[in-house]
């Protein structure tokens, strides 16, 4: 579905991704990891065209096609003075089309959001804010979405609520390139993962392959 090949992206003089490859099948959840710094963010805005890539990225096979593609920065960029469902009807993108998500099916899916569904989304947790960009993502209805690092400083417990959406929007057939540094929920929801360090995929194999591999998960991430 989405397939990225000799991926390289520049900011300024610094050659910064240098050539990366990898896929992302139907359906499929699949998770580049990698520390600080690795070019992991830099992957996917350069899929997203905010940074001029060079080599070849195919979504559905056509270059340069974004229609259906959803991406959730890092940032967890709310609008903090709208409510919880004024941001989510900002994701939609057109009010016309019968999308796979509805509003309601949101609510119904997830109470933490139903429960201040007219509370401003400034006085959201962090956890819940990241819920909430997740969920205005899905409301554009996309088919494939880019997650990065959406448990990044979050407490155990909404980890969990963020992997169980994750799980939940797997099984209604989206997608998900999960961008992660920890490895903790990359192990147990992708079925296949790539490690990226240094602007190149330094291993890929399933979340079992990654276990055995002791040296790849000291060299390229925590340990
Ligand atoms: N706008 C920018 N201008 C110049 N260099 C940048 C810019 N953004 C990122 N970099 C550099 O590019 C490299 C890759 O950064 P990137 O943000 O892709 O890493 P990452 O894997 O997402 O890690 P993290 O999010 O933890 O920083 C880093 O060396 C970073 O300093
Ligand atoms: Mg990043």
């Amino acid at each position: 579905m989405l397939d990225v090949d000799d991926l390289h992206a520049y900011y300024g003089k610094s050659h910064i991704l240098q050539g990366v490859s990898f896929r992302v099948g139907e359906g499929e959840i699949v998770s580049l990891l990698g520390r600080n710094g690795a070019g992991r963010s830099t992957t996917i805005k350069t899929i997203m065209g905010e940074v001029a890539p060079v080599g070849t990225i195919r979504f559905r096979g056509e270059r340069i096609a974004r229609k259906g593609l959803g991406y959730v920065p890092e940032d967890r960029a709310i609008f903090p003075d709208l409510t919880v469902r004024e941001n989510l009807l900002l994701g939609m993108k057109s009010t016309k089309a019968k999308g796979r998500w509805s509003l309601d099916e949101i609510f119904s899916l997830f109470p933490l959001l139903s429960e201040r569904a007219n509370a401003p989304g400034g006085v959201l947790s962090g956890g819940e804010q990241q819920l909430l960009t997740i969920c205005r993502t899905l409301m554009g209805d996309p088919d494939l979405i880019m997650v990065d690092e959406p448990t990044e400083g979050l407490a155990p417990l909404i980890v969990e609520r963020v992997r169980e959406l994750l799980e939940t929007v797997s099984r209604r057939g989206v997608a998900i390139l999960l961008i992660e540094q920890k490895l903790a929920i990359a192990l147990t929801i992708s079925q296949r993962l790539y490690v990226m360090g240094q602007g190149r995929i330094v291993f890929e194999g399933t979340p079992q392959d990654l276990r055995k591999h002791d040296a790849v998960r000291k060299e390229w991430l925590e340990v």
